[in-house]
């Protein structure tokens, strides 16, 4: 039986540390989150994110935005962020509604700031091999799979999804970490049989139960990243009963990666602080 990767608990003692580390210094973080209409997932992400802020002692202001808001007012709240010496992160919370360029309001975060780590600034140091601020969500995963001791170097890493978010940040910093990497997405060829070659499987598709047990390799590794709605039950992308039967290690949902992720938005934010408190002292 697979151990369980236990996002939640892990994330919790790196909130208490961090809390700690905070406390300690003479600094005071401060993140904005800017959200776009009324999506209830995304109210109830930022909502977690505050709640995590408040619980390591950062401060948090939220601005929420019309529904209907044009991609112009959007990126003038961000550029207003940008200016306000008093805000160390800025999280725009994805996604935007359809009539707002995403990629132009990305684009506008200082980098400095980009505690998502999707400006491309940031994601070109990630594929260049030198990172500053990466994804929260493929970072909390390689610090969950460094928590339980997982060898990365030199296994055969599947990364399923190819997004900008998940699957090509997680694939980077896999091969950062010396994986030998494939990425899979909806035109691969003969997917079950690319996911079968996994040591570290991490699945990052967005449809409940698509990994199956005959498409893991016994021993392997894997992470479920998908956040998925099925008979009034939040599950991942892989059917994790069965599948923890012939796994290593899995991470459950919920519990998993998400309280990862959180985590890892909270330190990013931290060290954006700490930076920008260096960069004003020199
Ligand atoms: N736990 C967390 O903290 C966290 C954070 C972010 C996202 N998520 C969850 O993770 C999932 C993925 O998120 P995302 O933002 O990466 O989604 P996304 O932007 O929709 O990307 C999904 C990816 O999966 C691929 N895909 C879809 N169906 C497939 C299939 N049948 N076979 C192979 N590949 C397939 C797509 O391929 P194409 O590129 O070819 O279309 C795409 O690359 C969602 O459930 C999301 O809610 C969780």
């Amino acid at each position: 039986m697979a151990t369980i990767l236990d996002g939640k608990k892990t994330a919790d003692r790196k909130l208490a540390v961090l809390r700690e580390k905070i406390e300690d210094s003479a600094l005071s973080p401060h993140l904005a989150t800017v959200i776009a209409g009324t999506d209830p997932a995304s109210l109830m992400y930022v909502r977690m994110k505050h709640k995590a802020c408040e619980q390591v002692g950062i401060t948090s202001v939220g601005i929420t935005l019309p529904e209907n808001a044009p991609t112009r007012t959007v990126v003038d709240t961000v550029l207003e962020l940008n200016r306000d010496a008093d805000i160390d992160g800025i999280l725009v919370q994805l996604p935007l509604p359809a009539q707002v360029d995403s990629r132009r309001v990305i684009a506008a975060v200082h980098p400095g700031k980009d505690v998502d780590g999707f400006h491309p600034e940031n994601l070109g140091l990630l594929f260049s091999g030198r990172p500053k601020f990466t994804p929260c969500t493929p970072t909390g995963i390689m610090a969950l799979l460094a928590e339980y001791t997982i060898p990365v170097a030199g296994s055969r890493a599947v990364v399923v999804g190819r997004s900008i978010d998940v699957g090509r940040p997680m694939s980077a910093l896999l091969t950062n970490a010396d994986a030998t990497v494939t990425v899979c997405h909806s035109k691969t060829r003969n997917l079950e049989e690319e996911i079968r070659r996994a040591d570290i499987l991490v699945s990052a598709i967005g449809k409940a139960h698509f990994i199956t047990p005959a498409m893991v390799r016994p021993g392997a590794v894997v992470v479920d990243v998908g956040i998925n709605h099925l008979d009034g039950k939040l599950v991942g992308d892989v059917d994790f009963e069965a599948v923890k039967k012939i796994a290593s290690a899995i991470t459950p949902v919920p519990g998993g990666v998400g309280p990862m992720t959180i985590a890892t938005l909270m330190e990013n934010t931290c060290r954006a602080a700490k930076e920008r408190t260096c960069d004003r002292a020199l």
